[in-house]
């Protein structure tokens, strides 16, 4: 198999490259990520540093930087390398960046999307797993978890960039019969995630001996799945999902209050004098839930990692990785925008 993997330098996209990599010895993979702040070469620096010692017809492992807006782009990539599958995750991902300037969100989430939906019709592949997101449902503070029937009701403009995204990608599946699968993962968290997203931040924050800064009251619920988890799930739509077919994937419920004190206890701090309460996100989700019936029905779907192990996991991973963090959270990209958040000034 010849998969493309949009915005492979990222978090889970980068975590998916090392899955595929490690499980799949027979499929070349090739990484189209633009480098954003949130595109990092030293997520995939060890395969990038193996991979260059081996001649190129037998490469299982190719980067190139670009756009996914960039339609030419796609087409000569499209055209040159037969792709069987792709597996599409390029995304400005972070809530509280879309409250300050949308632009990005527009372009890369609805977009990109929208180029890589229209280069497929050219240039068909047996596949498109599309990343999309629990966000999209919108808040269920006050309602039950969301099916994948349940109406979208995005609230900020990462979320309903993402809802765009996705229904472009339903759209295409009616339209033009493009093989597509949607995966509505929820919250994520593991190794390499950037550190604005509560849990690398908040291990990160301790391990300065800074504070974690909790929006408004903490008490706000997201269901917190290993990012192993999505990349076994990634691999099953891959291979078995049903094409035209939407699927939730969630994790386990917690609060931040309840995430945050378990961490500050792994890292034996005492959690009472770790968290600076601040003020509240522009536009606060205060739950999200899932329903993951459809894909225990249909694919006797388990997640294999527990919370609390795969948290300890976690941290332990940023303790070991210093160097990794330190040198992002030394970019000025990451030192500004971070005092902003912190300050909660949105806009
Ligand atoms: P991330 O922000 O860590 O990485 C995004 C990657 O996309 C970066 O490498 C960046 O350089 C690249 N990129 C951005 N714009 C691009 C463009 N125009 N062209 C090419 N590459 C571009 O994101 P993540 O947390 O790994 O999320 C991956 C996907 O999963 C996204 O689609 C996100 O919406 C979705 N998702 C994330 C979570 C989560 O908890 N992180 C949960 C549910 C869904
Ligand atoms: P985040 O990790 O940004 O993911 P998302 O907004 O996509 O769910 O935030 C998770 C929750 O943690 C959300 O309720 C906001 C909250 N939060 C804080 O309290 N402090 C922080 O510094 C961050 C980044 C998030």
């Amino acid at each position: 198999m010849n998969i493309l993997v949009t915005g492979g330098l990222g978090f889970m996209g980068s975590n998916l490259i090392r899955h595929l990599y490690r499980h799949y010895p027979d499929y070349r993979i090739w990484n189209l990520d633009l480098i954003t702040y949130a595109g990092n070469p030293d997520n995939l620096r060890d395969i990038e540093e193996k991979e260059s010692e081996i001649p190129f017809s037998k490469k299982r492992y190719h980067f190139i930087r670009g756009d996914i807006c960039d339609e030419r782009l796609l087409s000569y990539l499209f055209k040159e390398h037969r792709f069987d599958a792709v597996i599409h995750l390029a995304a400005e991902s972070h809530v509280d960046r879309s409250f300050a300037d949308t632009r990005h969100f527009i372009h890369t989430n609805i977009r990109g999307t929208h180029a890589l939906l229209d280069t497929l019709r050219a240039y068909p592949v047996k596949r498109f797993v599309h990343i999309s997101t629990d966000e999209i449902y919108g808040d269920r503070g006050t309602r039950d978890a969301a099916d994948e029937t349940s109406q979208f009701q995005p609230t900020n403009p990462y979320s309903a960039s993402k809802a765009a995204g996705d229904l472009l990608v339903q759209s295409y599946i009616h339209t033009y019969q493009i093989p597509a699968i949607i995966f509505r993962p929820s919250n994520n968290f593991g190794p390499r995630q950037y550190p604005e997203k509560l849990i690398p931040l908040a291990i990160t924050n301790l391990l300065l001996g800074n504070k974690i800064p909790l929006h408004g009251t903490g008490d706000y619920t997201r269901s917190w799945l290993f990012v192993e988890d999505f990349c076994r799930a990634v691999c099953l739509f891959l291979h078995e999902g049903n094409v035209g077919e939407a699927y939730n994937v969630g994790g386990a419920p917690k609060t931040n209050n309840e995430v945050v004190r378990l961490i500050a206890t792994m890292l034996e701090k005492n959690p009472e004098e770790s968290i600076e309460y601040v003020k509240d996100r522009a536009s606060q989700d205060k739950k999200y839930l899932l329903n993951v019936e459809k894909v225990r029905r249909l694919h006797n779907w388990r997640n294999e990692h527990i919370f609390e192990d795969a948290l300890a996991y976690t941290v332990q991973w940023y303790v070991k990785n210093r160097a990794w963090w330190e040198k992002v959270r030394a970019t000025p990209g990451f030192q500004s925008y971070y005092q902003e958040q912190r300050e909660a000034l949105w806009f």
